[in-house]
């Protein structure tokens, strides 16, 4: 039994090697002449041609050319995927004598269609007939019993020089050259003129010349008027299995069948009758050799697009983001993690409920994977992850803007460089803290309480990037830096009332925003001219959300004293109770600086800031302050409300201080 199976099956195999050298039979045949590839149906040498495909090859100078011609037709292209040929065609021209006599003449027909598989292409060639008074034209496809007119097709066109200077180089319009579009299945090169009297024009035209032509190649010379007859034009001629069969009908015929390949497939011909195969779509080759079709690998393609894990398969291609991660069109649009719950939530609006948590695996491979995985989970990843508002950034996308030139900012928190994302026109500012467990929290809560806010007066937080040792953070970048820059520099650039007012009230409406027009509000903490940034039309921007907090019960109470000394409520330094009032007080005095253009901790401020003068003094005091480059400017008016708006920021009974709210209102209205 084992023996029999192993014969039968040894049997097999010589059966399967006796199939395969058949069906390569044109193994044996050159498969190129000089450098032109010559594929099957074309052959060259009996057994290697289909009928009608021979090419003669002259191996001494490496040209090819068609068989059966009465002149060497040269070839230069034999393309089986778009059904094509290109060869070299002599001109058909008529010279004259003095006695306007012809003397001589050639039709330039060679025979190259001698069984008829070829046609003239009409979508890549023209008719050109060049001469001085003569009218050229071709006939095709002898067609009987059509009375005088012996062919189906007829064209040509006419052309005519007033004298030996009417031609022009590039000009094919009927002067001294003339073209013309030739229709679809023509068969051959044939061409007949029209004489007319020649004797005027024999100085500078004495033969007539027509053609056949690729019309990408050809360009009209007046030289041409004169070119040698023996030239050959380059024509692009269709080629098609033209038994005489559609291909419905050719299936049928299963032994002159020419798409022996499989996942081949038929089509009619578009320039002349018969039909050409094709290999089919996700398959290359040559359709007209069994097997001749073999899989396109579109994942080794990159003609084929796939952004996300591409496999090959017979006949196509897949193309699919890794599970975890999704995107509308994996071929062109990369994929992202799926956030699918969050991206719910947050766009059903349901403010106010704490995200609700949401289990997100970020796939990572290897060591490195798994360190930045580890950073990820210490800085907070998986909580602010379900912040989806926030884009996580991968370590390289931010790489190229850490660099010592892009650095604009150094401090006690850090670093801050300014940079481009790559396909990003506008500039962010990317913040990279200080390495400190400490400020690990603050950090996450930067982040988180940054998602929940979106307004024109609070710096935008972009996103940040967590696979770090220290988690960066990227921000909309602020052109003109902070206010206590442009007020304090050394070089004060001056700054108007108008502008200082609406830098006061913007500021002021930032805050408000974020007291009192969220859901949970969120109480700043840390107030200041450092974290006021101005864009490039000095439109303001609170930054720094390092020592927000947002007000839970009980949460409001701090054990450390955050903030900066000078700016802090001295009410939360004694009770520890930060409310939305200690901002109130950290913002009167921003005001305070902001129209005197002192520091806080100049003197004549503290003195202002301190608690022994009653409210009267104070307001004079603040007035007497004011900047001299804007006290001049405005009314007195102005002035008396600013510090009476200031002095009740400052108030140090809590509950007698404006709300935030309140204070952008009066600022807006001074502005008026
Ligand atoms: C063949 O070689 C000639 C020069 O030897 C070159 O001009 C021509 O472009 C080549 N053709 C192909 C198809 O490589
Ligand atoms: C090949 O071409 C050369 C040069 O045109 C010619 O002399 C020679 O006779 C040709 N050989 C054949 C076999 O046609
Ligand atoms: C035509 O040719 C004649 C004779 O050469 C010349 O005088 C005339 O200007 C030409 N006309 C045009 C339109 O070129
Ligand atoms: C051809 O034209 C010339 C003048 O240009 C004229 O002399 C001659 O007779 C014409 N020939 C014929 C056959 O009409
Ligand atoms: C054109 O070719 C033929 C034969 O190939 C030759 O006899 C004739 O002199 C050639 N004519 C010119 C103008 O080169």
């Amino acid at each position: 039994m084992g023996t029999t199976s192993i014969l039968v099956s040894f049997l097999l195999l010589v059966l399967a090697a006796a199939m395969a050298s058949s069906a390569t039979t044109h193994d044996a045949c050159p498969a190129s002449c000089g450098n032109i590839s010559i594929e099957y149906p074309f052959g060259i040498g009996p057994g290697c041609f289909r009928n009608g495909f021979e090419i003669i090859c002259n191996s001494s100078t490496g040209t090819p050319s068609l068989a059966g011609t009465t002149q060497l037709v040269p070839v230069s292209l034999l393309n089986i995927k778009t059904a094509e040929a290109r060869v070299k065609l002599p001109v058909a021209w008529e010279c004259f004598d003095s006695s306007n006599k012809m003397y001589a003449s050639s039709d330039g027909d060679v025979h190259f269609n001698r069984d008829d598989v070829y046609r003239i292409s009409n979508a890549h060639n023209q008719l050109v007939v060049i001469g001085c008074n003569t009218l050229g034209y071709t006939q095709s496809q002898q067609s009987e019993g059509n009375g005088y007119y012996r062919y189906a097709y007829y064209t040509g066109c006419m052309s005519f020089c007033n004298n030996s200077g009417s031609a022009a180089d590039g000009a094919c319009a009927g002067v001294g050259c003339c073209r013309v579009d030739i229709p679809p299945d023509v068969t051959n090169n044939n061409m007949a003129f029209t004489e007319y009297n020649h004797t005027a024009v024999l100085g500078f035209a004495p033969c007539d010349y027509a053609f056949l032509v690729d019309r990408d190649i050809y360009t009209f010379h007046t030289a041409d008027l004169n070119m040698n007859v023996n030239t050959t034009m380059p024509v692009r001629l269709d080629w098609a299995i033209r038994d005489g069969l559609t291909c419905d009908e050719a299936k049928k015929k299963a032994r002159s069948y020419a798409c022996v390949s499989t996942n081949s497939e038929c089509r009619d011909s578009s320039n002349g009758p018969g039909y050409v195969c094709d290999c089919s779509k996700g398959y290359q080759g040559n359709p007209y050799i069994a097997d001749g079709c073999t899989d396109i690998n579109e994942c080794e393609d990159k003609e084929y697009p796939c952004r996300g894990i591409c496999e090959n398969a017979p006949g196509y291609y897949e193309c699919k983001c890794p599970s975890g991660y999704h995107s509308a069109d994996p071929l062109n649009i990369p994929c992202n993690p799926n956030f699918p719950l969050a991206a719910k939530i947050v766009t059903g609006g349901i403010g106010g409920l704490f995200i609700i948590a949401i289990v997100v695996f970020i796939f990572l491979l290897g060591k490195e994977k798994r360190k930045m995985k580890e950073f990820f989970r210490k800085n907070g990843g998986p909580i602010i992850e379900k912040v989806n508002k926030i884009k996580l950034f991968k370590r390289e996308e931010l790489e190229p803007i850490l660099k010592t030139n892009n650095r604009i900012g150094q401090g006690g928190f850090g670093e801050v460089y300014m940079g481009y994302l790559r396909d990003e026109i506008r500039p962010v500012a990317v913040k990279k803290p200080k390495i400190d467990v400490k400020l690990a929290n603050q950090f996450a809560n930067e982040v988180i309480i940054q998602s929940r806010v979106l307004h024109k007066n609070i710096v935008n937080l972009i996103g940040c990037c967590l696979e770090v040792d220290v988690p960066i953070l990227v921000y909309e970048y602020v052109s003109n830096g902070s206010l206590d820059k442009i007020l304090h520099d050394s070089h004060r650039m001056p700054l108007d009332l108008d502008l200082r007012l609406q830098i006061a009230a913007q500021s002021a409406k930032g805050l408000a925003y974020m007291h009192s027009e969220i859901t949970t509000p969120i109480l700043h903490g840390d107030v200041k001219p450092a974290n006021i940034l101005l864009d490039e039309d000095f439109v303001p921007k609170i930054s720094d959300f390092g020592t927000s907090r947002m007000i839970t019960i009980e949460e409001n109470y701090t054990s450390t004293i955050i903030g900066n000394w000078g700016y802090m409520d001295p009410e939360y330094v004694q009770t520890g109770l930060y409310t939305s009032k200690s901002d109130v007080y950290s913002f009167g005095v921003v005001l305070l600086e902001l129209i005197t253009r002192k520091k806080v901790l100049d003197p004549d401020i503290n003195n202002l800031l301190g608690n022994s003068l009653d409210t009267y003094t104070k307001k004079k005091g603040v007035i007497e302050l004011v900047d001299p480059e804007v006290s001049a400017k405005g009314s007195i008016g102005i002035f008396h409300s600013l510090a009476e708006i200031i002095v009740q920021c400052l108030n140090l009974d809590v509950d007698l201080r404006p709300e935030m709210a309140d204070v952008a209102e009066r600022l807006q209205s001074l502005l008026k």
